[in-house]
C-alpha cells in the first residue's frame, strides 16, 4: 500500500502516519523529520534546510526530491510505504510520479486530513515534539504521561521553532498557495481520499482505515 499524507501544517498527518505505520508495517517517511534529523547532526543537508524551515518556507525542490525517490527504493519500502510531508509542490508529485511509473507502480491514496486554519493554530501552540526521538504530543489532545517527558524514550520535549505563531502563520500562507493544489492533482487521478481531521485522533484513524479496507 503506497500512501500520501496531505494536509496543512499541524492537520495530524504525522499522527495518523505513525498510526497507520504500525497497523500496516510499513515505513513512515516524513521529510520533516528526516530535515529535523540533519539539522540536528548538523549536517550539510541541514545546514541548507535549517534557513527555510525556520522562515516558515518550503526547502527547495532539489533537495528534497531525489532524497525521497532513493528512500523508496529501499527493500523495507517493497511492500509499500507511507509518505508524511512529500511531495508538497506540483513539480515533487509529478517526479514521485515519473519514478514510481519507472517501476510499474502508482500511489494508492493521497489522504487529504482536512483541519480550517483557526483550528490549525490552537493546535501547533499546544504541540510538544521529542528531542530525541521526534514523536510529537498535545498538551490537551494527546498528553504524555508525565508532564514535558516523551513516553516512548524519556527525552524532554519542546515547542519546535517554526510552532511559534508568526511562523505557522506564514506556514499557512505556503501551504494554500503550494500545497493545496495537490489536493486537485490526486482527486483528478482518483486517488483522493478527504477525512475531517477535526474529529478524535482515533476516529480520523478508523475513517482512514475503514476506506483503504473497503
Ligand atoms: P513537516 O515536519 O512536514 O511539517 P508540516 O507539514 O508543517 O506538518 P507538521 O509536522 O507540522 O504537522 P502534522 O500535520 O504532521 O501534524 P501532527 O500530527 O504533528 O515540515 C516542516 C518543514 O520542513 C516545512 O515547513 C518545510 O520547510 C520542510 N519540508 C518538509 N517536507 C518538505 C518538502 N517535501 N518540500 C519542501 N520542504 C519540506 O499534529 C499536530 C498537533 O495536533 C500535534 O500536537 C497532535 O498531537 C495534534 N493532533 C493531531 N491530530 C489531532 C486531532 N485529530 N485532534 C486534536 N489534536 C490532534
Amino acid at each position: 500500500m503506497k500512501i500520501i499524507m496531505l494536509g496543512a501544517p499541524g492537520a495530524g498527518k504525522g499522527t495518523q502516519a505513525k498510526m497507520l505505520s504500525e497497523k500496516y508495517d510499513i515505513p513512515h517517511i516524513s521529510t520533516g523529520d528526516i530535515f529535523r534529523a540533519n539539522i540536528k547532526n548538523n549536517t550539510e543537508l541541514g545546514k541548507k534546510a535549517k534557513g527555510y524551515m525556520d522562515a516558515g518556507q518550503l526547502v527547495p525542490d532539489e533537495l528534497v526530491v531525489d532524497l525521497v525517490v532513493d528512500r523508496i527504493k529501499q527493500q523495507d519500502c517493497f511492500k509499500g510505504f507511507i509518505l508524511d510531508g512529500f511531495p508538497r509542490t506540483i513539480p515533487q508529485a509529478e517526479a514521485l510520479d515519473y519514478a514510481l511509473n519507472n517501476q510499474n507502480e502508482k500511489i494508492d491514496y493521497a489522504v487529504n486530513v482536512d483541519v480550517p486554519d483557526e483550528a490549525i493554530i490552537e493546535r501547533m501552540s499546544g504541540r510538544r515534539a521529542c528531542v530525541g526521538c521526534g514523536a510529537t504530543y498535545h498538551i490537551k489532545y494527546n498528553p504524555t504521561k508525565k508532564p514535558d517527558v516523551c513516553d516512548v524514550c524519556g527525552e524532554k520535549l519542546i515547542l519546535r521553532e517554526d510552532d511559534k505563531a508568526e511562523t505557522v502563520k506564514k506556514r499557512l500562507e505556503v501551504y494554500h498557495e503550494q500545497t493545496q493544489p495537490l489536493i486537485d492533482y490526486y482527486a483528478k487521478k482518483d486517488a483522493l481520499l478527504t477525512v475531517d481531521g477535526t474529529q478524535d485522533i482515533n476516529v480520523v484513524f478508523n475513517t482512514i482505515v475503514g476506506v483503504l479496507e473497503k
